[in-house]
């Protein structure tokens, strides 16, 4: 046997789960130099996950990349998934080669707003460190998550946390108690550069604020009132993502209709989250807004929830 086929017999499929994000608040600073808004933004992670299982394959096969679930169909499956890039970095941080197969199991909306590309890149981080015995530390992955995009960092992290610099900084913050989460899911989804730009023509010639969070929404996470979160929800890519999309009205308006006690687009959209009292009334607002015909699919969620974590080490998707 060569000494890789017996490492493999070792590396047995790495299964990590990762959640989708939704923001509480997002506040979109100035335009950098490099191209991206300086961020403060409250992220909050909710039960709807990805899943990565990470396969090794025979030694110079390289990566490949299949991707099953919803919307799988408009999923990249060269380098230009996040994931793939994943893959690639852990390789290169170990020095070993990137021979892997990763399954993508898809449970987060697709460009949707609510960071199901950055779910898979910080689940392939960790499932491909897991798979090659890497061990490399939470810490020493978090560079090679914000290399990735600005919402990897937080993917790893999970929880409840203010998002800084690019929302690659991540700080957890104190919240009381679990939340109940309606998701409106979209036809079809929002290029985030694109509504980060229609943000900039909106607001063009007029002076931008340096972004903070609002102490209202800290209140009401420390206290873990779910009312006083509904009305404080924010997000200053909800009025491009309008503009670009002006049938989220409706949906916005099915949601308020519903009586969830809050509702938002979801980052860059188009997904919109509402907030409900408990389980009992996420039910009752799911129900209400699909019977309103508003959008494509609804599903219920809760938050927060933790962050990438090996579920398995033999594959779980059935
Ligand atoms: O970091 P990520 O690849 O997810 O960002 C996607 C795009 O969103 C960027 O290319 C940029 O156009 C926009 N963006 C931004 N400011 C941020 C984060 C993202 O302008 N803080």
């Amino acid at each position: 046997m060569t000494p890789h086929a017996a490492a493999r017999e070792h590396h047995a499929p790495v299964t990590v789960r990762a959640p989708a994000k939704v923001n509480l608040g997002l506040t979109v600073g100035p335009l950098l130099d490099d191209g991206f808004h300086d961020l403060a933004t409250v992220y909050h992670a909710v039960s709807l996950y990805e899943e990565v299982t990470a396969t090794a394959t025979e030694p110079g096969s390289g990566i490949t990349l299949e991707v099953v679930g919803e919307g799988a169909a408009g999923v990249p499956t060269d380098d230009g998934n996040l994931a793939w890039r994943a893959a690639e970095l852990v390789a290169e941080a170990l020095g070993v080669r990137p021979d892997v197969h990763l399954l993508l199991a898809k449970g987060v909306p697709v460009a949707g707003g609510m960071a199901g590309g950055s779910a898979d890149g910080a689940a392939a981080l960790l499932a491909c460190d897991t798979l090659w015995q890497g061990a490399l530390h939470r810490d020493d992955l978090v560079p090679l998550a914000a290399a990735l995009g600005s919402d990897v960092p937080f993917a790893l992290h999970g929880g409840t946390a203010i998002g800084t610099g690019r929302g690659d900084r991540v700080t957890p913050v104190l919240a009381r108690g679990t939340f109940h989460w309606v998701v409106a899911v979209s036809d079809v989804g929002l290029s985030t550069p694109e509504v980060y730009a229609e943000c900039d023509r909106m607001r063009a010639g007029r002076p931008v604020a340096r972004p903070e969070v609002s102490d209202e929404l800290m209140a009401a996470l420390r206290a873990g009132d779910a009312a006083a979160l509904g009305v404080a929800l924010s997000n200053d890519l909800q009025a491009p993502a309008l503009s670009l999309r002006p049938s989220l009205h409706g949906v916005l308006d099915a949601g308020a209709a519903a009586g969830a006690l809050g509702g938002v687009v979801s980052g860059s959209g188009p997904t919109c989250v509402f907030l409900a009292r408990d389980d009992e009334h996420a039910l009752d607002v799911s129900a209400s807004l699909a019977d309103a015909g508003v959008c494509r699919s609804v599903r219920r969620a809760v938050g927060p929830v933790h962050g990438a974590r090996v579920v398995a080490t033999e594959s779980v998707l059935r």
